[in-house]
């Protein structure tokens, strides 16, 4: 091991600090499609195997099929049984482990032939000691991962070792997996931050606390401690301070273990009147979903590939992420930290019954507890983190032949073997379903000192459910029920309340279908089928699902209720998985604000007018239409009193955004909705080829334009970065005629090819029915526009038959 060394590189998360040496294991591993037990063999002969780093997900090199089993709902993608095999030597041996931060799933580690463990749950993060299967010299780790039980999820997975990986080294004496809990809270406006360290061995343990600046500003000693800082520097969405707790264990007075822990200081609560204070400061969680894809790069964690899907939701005015239905990425909640995003940290979306033939629940009761445990334990000490999830719509908020099979007897020994079990037993309303519920927070508020509130994402919204029966819950959350949260506080008299979760609006980038005042939603029913052959959903925010809403709609229950502390849209991003409210060839989400390839639709916008101070000024659709058409053109803005529409020059009338509607704030299904609202205006109008624009204006003083030309026949690719990060570039590929306009409705197929040290690493143009393979080179435009994520450095080539070819470097 080596000793006495600190060191600290970000970018692989190596770190080696005194007395522990904690290496990125992601490089050099062989893999392979296919299953026998002889693959965890140490003599196994892999030298023909596929070579690769992970973090991997093979699912995403696979072809979209109809027969692949994990269906439309899944992303149509294969699934299957994979090996992963890494030899490695070491030198010196005290104490080794192994930590996986994502398996999906089923996995089965081995180390020199010998079965160290498995994992069911494909979210959780895990580690094992492997020091009695290792030894000095050559070793090999083999892991199995089975995702060939499908379906079992209700989105898109991902395959294979899509999680970093890491290998620690210890003396004998050190602080034990995730074994630092540093729960701070804030008393009289001084910081009071409890530490408690678990450790493997004998050792003293010193504390140290270091502020955002580096300076050290409070030190204790022992296994629990408490230091209070005087005037901690708060940890607010605006101004992210983290502080920092390092813990060194001693033993002889030589220090044989540095463990560090990011924490942080903020008030908050969650109030029954006035809805969400973070800091003395009342606000709305302008909260999305997010499911864990990125879209062409699959479930294969990619820094850069989460840090532009959350830089493109922070400026939009998101505030909060909820880790939807699972545990996140280890690094999901570092970013969090640093870029002031609030999360809510989620478990499950099924306990006990399942929801698709192969899921979770079939490992629920042997693995809940150790999997709650593990996420609460891992993610505790994150200052983004304000809440926690049981589940997401569990089945059993509602009492069913298969809850209730269980004899309250049963259930009381299946929930809480520690829990007096006589008091409950006695308890008439308490149902096996609500005791599941109380169980669940008991392991979180067990393992959590900090005592976060607790909630579950509800979509049954009487205080019958079982969940909310239960008591468990501290916050109430609906999903969706938009038109029943008027009677939120007649209902749970001195809860405070959310939505957990919100509008599932139904859109693709691009298209739009008129005339925009007409919504629709589908399907009319969840079970019943719909079709159109467009296998497209309006892009005017028109269009839902049937038990959901507009955006407009849900988001004007929230603005203008302050018990509401705000809401988690469905979803932020599109994701693989889940066409609603198509099956296939759709293979991913028409729910998100922004697409699948990374271009926001025009709904972002509205969000960004109401959630941001930035002026906005955004018309939409194209205006490439056929002579005599009429077209609705939407505009959100803000930061100004009114907008005047121009075609070719010639006004065509000034619009302001209405006031306030109270009358149909709490309507449901709404067949119509209007050119003007709260929260854009609109014009209805005869298209001719030329030009609109747009000008607003505050006080009589222009505040933005914008102009949108009809675009000529396509003539030439443009290539713009979209995002550069520290290894992955996501670059912007767009259809323009002569003038450089872009020409809204092209479909050309691209040709991609990289010069220099980079590789294609992805392609995608937000068309939830593109069978194009995700990895190829190569993509058709979609509505004008598609992306190519490159790795690495050089120059990316874009060609297309008859277009001019672009060349941009990176
Ligand atoms: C919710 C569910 C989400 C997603 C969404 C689609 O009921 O929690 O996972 O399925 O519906 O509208």
């Amino acid at each position: 091991m080596k000793r006495l060394i600190v060191l600290v590189c970000v970018l692989c998360g190596l770190t080696t600090v005194q007395g522990r040496d904690r290496q990125c294991f992601d490089k050099n591993w062989r893999f392979n499609l296919g299953d026998s037990i002889i693959m965890a063999n140490v003599d196994y002969d892999d030298s023909r195997w596929r070579r690769l780093d992970v973090p991997h997900d093979w699912a995403i090199e696979g072809d979209f099929h109809a027969s692949n089993p994990s269906g439309a709902t899944g992303g149509s993608l294969p699934g299957g049984i994979g090996w992963y095999r890494k030899h490695f030597s070491l030198d010196k041996i005290e104490k080794v482990f192994i930590e996986f931060d994502g398996v999906y799933m089923n996995s089965i580690v081995y180390v020199n032939g010998q079965k160290v463990g498995q994992r069911p749950y494909g979210y959780s993060s895990f580690e094992y000691d492997i020091t009695p299967y290792v030894h000095e010299g050559e070793n090999v780790v083999a892991v199995r991962v089975n995702n060939s039980d499908q379906p079992n999820s209700r989105w898109y997975s991902g395959c294979g070792i899509y999680r970093h990986v890491w290998l620690t080294q210890t003396a004998p004496v050190h602080v034990s997996h995730w074994g630092v809990s540093a729960s701070s809270s804030m008393v009289k406006g001084k910081g009071r931050l409890q530490i408690d360290v678990t450790l493997e061995g004998q050792g003293a343990v010193e504390n140290t606390l270091i502020d955002p600046q580096g300076k050290v500003v409070g030190r204790s000693k022992g296994l629990k401690s408490v230091i209070t800082v005087a005037k901690p520097m708060l940890w607010s969405c605006e101004q992210p301070y983290i502080y920092k707790v390092r813990t060194q264990v001693k033993v002889g007075g030589k220090v044989v273990d540095t463990y560090e822990t990011t924490t942080g200081f903020r008030d908050f609560r969650f109030d029954a009147k006035t809805g969400f204070w973070l800091n003395g400061k009342n606000f709305k969680l302008n909260g999305v979903c997010e499911h864990h894809d990125f879209g062409c790069l699959g479930a294969a964690l990619n820094e850069d590939a989460l840090h532009r899907k959350l830089s493109k939701l922070k400026a939009m005015g998101v505030n909060s992420i909820r880790s939807s239905h699972n545990p996140p990425a280890p690094e999901l909640l570092n970013m969090c930290d640093t870029m002031g995003l609030i999360v809510m940290d989620e478990s499950f979306d099924m306990w006990r019954r399942k929801k698709t033939q192969n899921d979770y629940a079939r490992f629920f009761d042997e693995w809940h507890e150790r999997d709650l445990t593990d996420l609460v334990v891992r993610d505790r000490n994150h200052p983004c983190i304000l809440m926690w999830s049981i589940g997401n719509e569990v089945l059993e908020q509602w009492s069913s032949s298969d809850g209730d099979e269980l004899t309250l007897e049963q259930a009381n020994l299946l929930l809480n073997a520690s829990r007096d079990a006589s008091t409950l037993a006695k308890d008439g309303e308490m149902s096996p379903n609500s005791l599941l519920a109380l169980h669940l927070a008991d392991i979180v508020k067990r393992n959590d000192p900090s005592g976060r509130p607790i909630l579950s994402g509800c979509n049954e919204p009487s205080p019958n459910n079982h969940l909310f029966k239960s008591g468990a819950i501290d916050v109430i959350g609906f999903n969706y029920h938009h038109q029943l949260v008027k009677d939120v506080p007649k209902n749970f008299p001195g809860k405070p309340f959310i939505f957990s979760e919100s509008v599932s609006a139904l859109q693709t980038r691009g298209y739009y279908k008129m005339p925009s005042d007409s919504i629709t939603w589908a399907p009319q029913e969840w079970w019943l089928p719909y079709t159109d052959p467009s296998f497209m959903c309006s892009a005017y925010d028109n269009f839902h699902a049937s038990w959901s809403s507009t955006h407009e709609e849900t988001w004007d229950v929230v603005k203008h209720n302050d018990f509401v502390g705000g809401q988690y849209i469905w979803t932020g991003w599109d994701y693989i998985g889940e066409p609603t409210p198509y099956g296939f060839p759709a293979r991913s989400s028409y729910f998100g604000i922004i697409d699948l390839a990374g271009f926001p639709k025009d709904t972002y916008y509205m969000y960004q007018s109401e959630w941001t101070p930035q002026t906005v000024l955004h018309l939409f659709p194209h205006w490439n239409w056929l002579p005599g058409q009429t077209i609705d053109l939407w505009c959100y803005y803000n930061n100004a009193d009114e907008v005047e529409l121009f075609i070719n020059g010639k006004s065509q009338g000034v619009r302001r955004k209405t006031g306030e509607n109270p009358e149909g704030r709490y309507n449901m299904r709404n067949l119509t909705t209007s050119l003007n609202t709260e929260y854009h205006v609109g014009w209805r109008v005869t298209y001719e080829p030329g030009e609109v624009s747009v000008v607003s204006r505050k006080d009589g003083h222009i505040v933005c334009e914008q102009t949108i030309r009809t675009a000529g026949a396509p003539a030439a690719i443009r290539l713009t970065k979209d995002y550069v990060g520290k290894e992955t570039t996501f670059i912007n590929v767009e259809v323009v005629d002569k003038d450089g306009n872009l020409c809204p409705l092209a479909e050309d197929q691209m040709y991609f090819s990289v010069s220099g040290d980079a590789e294609i690493i992805g392609t995608d143009n937000g068309c939830q029915t593109s069978m194009e393979n995700f990895k190829a080179p190569q993509r058709k435009a979609f509505f004008g526009k598609c992306m190519v994520a490159v790795k690495g450095k050089g120059t990316l080539k874009a060609q297309s038959p008859m277009l001019q070819s672009a060349v941009i470097g990176l």
